[in-house]
């Protein structure tokens, strides 16, 4: 053992081992119950109906029918349902008025929900569900997203809409070479294993839900603000969630579950159906980018344009904003960027893993890649002569940026040294074989939160924080923090996550869950750390103390803080049938300091073989006819599977973050970005053609 300054013996950092799930032996044996399996008795069920238009106005619902069938306890609807107010900001904004639900008889899509029917059975309020009749007012609607739709405007949602300086058509013309290209992607959709679900009860006054959510400081938010409560009379717990990907905020189905047990002074479940998942989750809008790059014949920079166009809903706006990757990767003289938004009569989109940046990253790297080949420049080098010393449009400082390391390792351990860069020119038998590569970056951001640690007499410790573990290993990372700000072996620490009771706390989202709770469990272990040194007894109820990250936080200097990543492909495409098998991957991350090596390789390859299936076969079509998906479950909408996965390999570079408390930036989308772009990088250098457009179908190869 170590000493430190301060006379306290210093462990081996916990931080940095490989450690597995805490929970997870409970979660192989089905002892971790999720939200829709904790069990509560008198437990009444709703099941949502959904309209069958995309536009128009519910003229009647035929509920008596419905109301005399076995078990049915109620039908709410726009006629009978509470009123919630919307008028007000929570924690990510203005709320999405699809998930106020029954206050009006507009249809904005198809999927909005029209009804809730409450059952003593979960089968009753299903049959009960199907059984209604709804008579609408139909209206012509338009789903159709195109690249020139003549409604487009920009919106500054999450970012400003537009950025530019310099004169882009004077640098394009004084350009040596120019890349001037179209890139789409299309509707996506996550879809977590465990379906969205939701119990609402009334317990003395107060409102609990049970649910599965991104975090609970923000549902607990938005209900008490869509309900007019006072939020320290709501209690939103979650202890397991299996997965969220952007999806699991507050939706439909904890409202309808919040306004049935308020009626019905009894506890009620909402779960969704995965077909309905596909309506009311949100997913990432298709996206049309064009990406315009002029350099000189040495490849270096003197043009930059991205601008990204995608969908939203007629009530709400939601930007998906992948031309902010190019604020940060490469600079220009003349460098411009704009995101903008068409309305359309569709659900609303919403953060997807890399809301921006993993479409943004298709476009702009394969423009990269194409921009390499005209200039006769191997493209890592000329990525390498295209780094930025500074923000490209913040004109700030990188708080690190080790992209450069990325590529050298990367390239060395994938053996880039010996590719021959022309392409269509290597065969394996029927296949022809090439390899590609992109670059990623996704921000790194911290949020304030608070957490508790409690000593307790025998040695052990308790930390509570509002966190939420969507199948990252979050708790298990937490609990490494803990062990190390405690000075104690990680199983004398049981950290306690998914309740809003532990105080306010950042949501898992933005790559910046593990980070910012991170800073609230170091900082109460630190303190509770000093207050035992200073030798006092530990009641029986322990001794506790709170922190609160918010001005450490606040003090953060302005920055550019990002992840960086090199992502790798080898690919085989069989020109006979069109297929396209990744043969291997390789990602080298600069994603700040690992907490748990073990979990941290599953979040990036993860994300790694998202990009697979995002390259090669994710794809939402949407019906012209009916405004609804087609084919909207697992069966009908293809997502790689462990036949489509090869050797596929995750590793990082040391990358220790200087300010952030534990070192850590956030890995939670970086695997995902670039990886499209390097697959359809290495389809071009087998193929020698081009592939502007996701997914990458065998129909389109051919
Ligand atoms: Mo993420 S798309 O911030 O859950």
């Amino acid at each position: 053992m170590t000493t430190a300054t301060t006379g306290i013996p210093v462990r081996p950092a916990s931080v940095g081992t490989a450690h597995t799930r805490i929970e997870g032996r409970d979660k192989v044996t089905g002892a971790a119950q999720y939200a829709a399996e904790v069990p509560f008795t008198d437990l009444a069920h709703g099941w949502l109906v959904l309209s069958t238009i995309a536009r128009g106005r519910i003229r009647a619902l035929d509920t008596d029918a419905v109301l005399a069938m076995p078990g049915v306890l109620a039908v709410l609807d726009h006629r009978n349902a509470p009123r919630v107010e919307t008028d007000y900001v929570g924690f990510l904004g203005k709320p999405d008025p699809t998930c106020a639900v029954f206050q009006h008889d507009r249809v904005p899509h198809l999927g909005w929900p029209v009804a809730l029917v409450v059952a003593e059975t979960s089968e009753q309020a299903r049959e009960a569900a199907e059984s209604l009749v709804v008579h609408y007012e139909q209206e012509p609607h338009d789903v159709e997203f195109r690249g020139d739709h003549p409604d487009a405007y920009p919106v500054d949602a999450i970012m400003p809409a537009v950025t530019g300086k310099g004169d882009l058509e004077a640098a394009l013309a004084a350009s040596a070479v120019v890349v001037d290209a179209e890139y789409t992607t299309p509707e996506e959709h996550h879809n977590p294993m465990e379906p969205h679900a939701a119990t609402a009860h009334w317990d003395g006054g107060r409102l609990e839900l049970i649910d599965s959510n991104q975090g609970a400081t923000w549902v607990l938010g938005d209900l008490a603000k869509l309900f007019s409560l006072d939020p320290a009379s709501v209690r939103v717990r979650s202890e397991h969630v299996g997965g969220g990907f952007g999806s699991k905020g507050v939706r439909a189905h904890q409202v309808a579950a919040v306004m049935a047990a308020t009626v019905l002074q009894r506890p009620v479940r909402v779960v969704l159906t995965r077909r309905q998942m596909f309506s009311l989750i949100g997913y990432r809008s298709p996206t049309t980018q064009r990406v315009r790059l002029g350099a000189d014949a040495d490849g270096r920079l003197r043009a930059l344009e991205h601008r990204s166009l995608s969908a939203t809903s007629t009530v709400h706006e939601f930007v998906e904003p992948s031309a902010g990757v190019a604020r940060v990767m490469y600079d220009a003289g003349a460098h411009h960027t704009a995101n903008r938004v068409v309305r359309l009569d569709v659900p609303t989109p919403t953060f997807m893993r890399a809301p921006g940046e993993a479409p943004g990253s298709f476009a702009l790297e394969a423009a990269v890649d194409e921009l390499a080949e005209k200039c006769g420049i191997d493209p890592i080098e000329l990525r390498l002569r295209n780094e930025p010393d500074k923000g490209p449009v913040s004109g700030l400082p990188f708080s690190g940026r080790n992209l450069a390391a990325c590529f050298r390792e990367g390239a060395r351990r994938f053996g880039w040294a010996d590719r021959d860069p022309r392409p269509a020119v290597r065969r394996d038998g029927r296949w022809l074989l090439g390899t590609g590569t992109a670059a990623a970056s996704f921000p790194s951001g911290a949020a304030p939160s608070t957490a508790t640690a409690t000593a307790h007499p025998d040695g052990t410790f308790t930390v509570r924080i509002s966190a939420a573990d969507i199948g990252t290993g979050a708790r298990t990372a937490l609990t490494l923090v803990a062990a190390d700000a405690l000075q104690v072996p990680p199983e004398r620490v049981h950290v306690r996550i998914g309740d809003s009771d532990f105080g306010p706390a950042m949501l898992a989202g933005g790559s910046m869950g593990t980070r910012s709770w991170s800073w609230a469990v170091q900082a109460a272990g630190g303190e509770l750390l000093e207050r035992l040194a200073l030798g006092t007894d530990i009641p029986p109820e322990g001794i506790t103390v709170r922190s609160d990250t918010a001005a450490a936080v606040g003090a953060l200097t302005p920055a550019e803080r990002h992840s960086f990543g090199a992502q790798f492909a080898e690919v085989a495409v069989d020109v006979t049938t069109g297929e396209v098998r990744v043969r291997r991957m390789l990602g080298i991350f600069a994603a700040g300091r690992i907490v748990n090596p073990l979990t941290a390789r599953g979040q990036f390859l993860g994300g790694m073989i998202w990009g697979i299936s995002m390259a090669l076969h994710e794809e939402a079509v949407r019906d012209r006819a009916s405004g609804g998906p087609v084919g909207a479950d697992l069966a009908g909408y293809h997502v790689a599977t462990h036949a489509d996965v090869p050797r596929i390999e995750a590793d990082w570079i040391e990358d220790t973050d200087p300010d952030d408390p534990v070192g850590i930036k956030g890995i939670g989308e970086i695997g995902i970005v670039g990886a499209a772009a390097a697959i359809a990088n290495a389809v071009w250098h087998a193929t020698g053609v081009r592939h502007r457009n996701l997914p990458i179908r065998p129909d389109r190869v051919l």
